[in-house]
């Protein structure tokens, strides 16, 4: 029987994960690592969470097939608690996914990680670490098509601290656990629900509409971005989890050529499901050009408030990963047999209908935001106790990253 070690599960993809594994029903045992006072707390954050995909009812009576060890993922080593030790597999989801608190992302997803890979090191049952890194490893110079095979870079030039994060994190799971059944998921950029729309979370979703409503593209119209569903992302994780085995230890979780994103698109499916906002025509600028997005900025959502300001910022930043224009390679993913993911035309009409207002939105992807760096300043200095390998030589200014 598996028993799995669940991590981030109040998060938005660990949500979706456990919602999706918990409707399944299957006799998988599941176990899940959440910050909170005490095991009740535990299981009322989680039944929140899964309050997000059936009712309030369901979602209690969810949350009490779970088991829960109350606990920081980034003291794991240190959990004695013994129902971690008949664990079979770990599904690591949890991180900081703020994009510019640099020394708090490295320690918990780089240094959190690898104490989590030493307490799993002394499950004896365990056959599988998923770890749940990023696509954004590519950093800002990637090439148009990347597969799984050409990152983690020590060279990479990172957008934000977040993804050296993660880069360190692979590098550090990679060169000290040898012995660890480690697979590891590469998603793109995951926003909203298939068949939810925004109503599990609307993290990123206002990124696209805040470009669409500014009728402004970085780079060009005919640009791709590589997005995917929450619900396909959990449900490849889960599957991912059942396999006795898989052919690669490197996944991405990605749209790739068939499912990406292109911006002109997009703004067609936009009019179809959404004529009020019509007819759109997309101006192309480049992601550095702030004036011009300052201007079309205020123009159309005013500076009136500090919640404008902060989210002004963050799509400053999303605008320059959006202008990467790079598809994740989903061969080996797809090769294997797993579902291919819906492209974001086929949902968006979804979220459009189960969302509010665009600034409401960005407010659930605030607290990423938090620590910009000020004006002007583009590069992050060296930490003085740098990973092994990883270079965090270009760290943007702010934000809450694409994965
Ligand atoms: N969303 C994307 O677009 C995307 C794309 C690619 C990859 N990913 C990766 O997918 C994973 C999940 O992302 P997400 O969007 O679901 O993130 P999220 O919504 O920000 O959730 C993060 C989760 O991590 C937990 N966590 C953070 N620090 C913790 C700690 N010290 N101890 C225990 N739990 C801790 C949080 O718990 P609390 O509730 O206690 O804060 C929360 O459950 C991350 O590894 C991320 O890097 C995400």
């Amino acid at each position: 029987m598996s028993r799995i070690l669940l991590t981030g599960a109040t998060g938005l993809i660990g949500g979706a994960v456990l919602h999706r594994a918990l409707v399944a029903k299957t006799d998988a045992e599941w176990v899940c690592l959440v910050r909170a006072s005490d095991e009740e707390a535990g299981r009322q954050r989680i039944a929140a969470r899964l309050g997000r995909f059936t009712s309030a009812l369901n979602a209690q009576r969810m949350a009490q097939r779970v088991e829960i060890v109350a606990g920081d993922f980034t003291k794991a080593d240190q959990i004695a608690d013994p129902r971690l030790d008949s664990v079979t597999q770990v599904l690591h989801l949890a991180a900081d996914t703020s994009w510019w608190a640099q020394e708090k992302v490295h320690r918990t997803n780089h240094d959190g990680t690898l104490a989590l890979a030493r307490r799993a090191a002394r499950m004896p049952r365990l056959d599988r670490f998923l770890h749940v890194s990023t696509a954004m490893i590519c950093g800002g110079k990637p090439p148009a098509m990347v597969d799984e095979t050409r990152y983690p870079d020590p060279d990479a030039a990172h957008l934000v601290h977040y993804s050296a994060s993660k880069a360190a994190a692979e590098t550090s799971l990679a060169a000290g656990f040898a012995d660890l059944p480690l697979v590891v998921a590469r998603p793109s950029i995951v926003l909203g629900h298939s068949t939810l729309g925004a109503r599990p979370g609307s993290s990123i979703l206002w990124v696209i509409r805040a470009c669409d409503r500014l009728r402004l593209v970085a780079g060009s119209r005919d640009g791709t971005v590589d997005i995917v569903p929450t619900d396909w992302v959990a449900d490849t994780l889960v599957e991912m989890l059942a396999r006795p085995a898989l052919a690669h230890g490197t996944y991405h979780l990605s749209a790739g050529t068939v499912s990406r994103t292109r911006w002109s698109e997009l703004g067609c499916t936009l009019d179809r499901v959404d004529p009020a906002e019509g007819p759109r025509h997309y101006e192309e600028f480049s992601a550095r050009d702030r004036a011009t997005l300052h201007r079309r900025f205020t123009e159309v959502f005013g500076m009136d408030e500090a919640i404008k300001v902060a989210m002004f910022r963050a799509l400053q930043a999303y605008y320059r990963f959006c202008e990467l224009d790079v598809t994740f390679d989903n061969t080996r993913l797809l090769a294997e047999g797993f579902a291919p993911p819906p492209a974001l035309s086929e949902y968006i009409g979804r979220c459009i209908e189960t969302s509010g207002e665009i600034v409401d939105q960005f407010r659930e992807d605030f607290g990423g935001f938090a620590g910009a760096p000020v004006r002007g300043e583009q590069t992050a200095r060296p930490r003085p106790s740098q990973p092994d390998g990883v270079t965090n030589r270009t760290v943007a200014r702010r934000g809450s990253a694409p994965g």
